[in-house]
């Protein structure tokens, strides 16, 4: 993942800027949580990238690419927010962004299933939320909420801090 952020010959390096709350462990699927981080980040990574090929938002206001991770805990829950400067969506990608299959990618670059896991993962193995706010031209904001505690036994012997898993973003 690191390596997609730095800079090529169309864009400069793409900076992560990291707010992380100290968390608690987190009963999870650790592997599937880190699918879904990867899955958002990559995300982000793209439309940053695109927001640079239409010459939108970010370039126009002289700024950076960048992607802010921030995790909190509440209450009984973490909250982690992936946030981009990218193109965002309109509000007809943004109704089908969970629909399996849904891209605007190229052919070839993306099968249109990141987000619908991402969800299934979040919400049905979790129990937890998933929510997205997004303007076209200002960015998107993913936020995951997680129950910090799962009642499946199986899930409990797996449990992580999730800045651990976040920091595969350097791998
Ligand atoms: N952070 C984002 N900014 C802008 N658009 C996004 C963002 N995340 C998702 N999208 C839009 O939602 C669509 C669906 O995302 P999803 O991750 O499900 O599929 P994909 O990235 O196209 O392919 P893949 O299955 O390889 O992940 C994307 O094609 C893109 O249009
Ligand atoms: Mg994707």
């Amino acid at each position: 993942m690191q390596s997609r952020l730095k800079a090529t010959p169309k864009r400069p390096a793409i900076e992560v800027i990291r707010k992380y709350g100290s968390l608690p462990l987190v009963e999870c699927y650790a592997g599937q949580l880190n699918q879904v981080f990867m899955n958002l980040i990559s995300n982000a990574i793209d439309a940053i990238e695109d927001a640079y090929l239409e010459s939108v938002a970010i370039v126009g206001e002289g700024r950076s690419g960048s992607i802010t991770i921030q995790t909190d805990a509440i209450d009984q829950q973490v909250l982690i927010q992936i946030r981009d400067n990218g193109t965002g969506m309109s509000a007809e990608v943004q109704r089908r962004l969970l629909d399996p299959f849904f891209t605007t990618k190229p052919v070839g670059k993306g099968t249109g299933l990141g987000m619908a896991i991402t969800h299934q993962i979040v919400t049905e193995r979790h129990g937890g939320r998933l929510e997205c706010i997004s303007d076209v031209g200002q960015g998107t904001q993913f936020s995951i909420e997680i129950p910090l505690r799962q009642t499946l036994p199986e899930v409990r012997n797996d449990a992580i801090e999730p800045s651990e898993s976040l920091a595969g973003i350097d791998a």
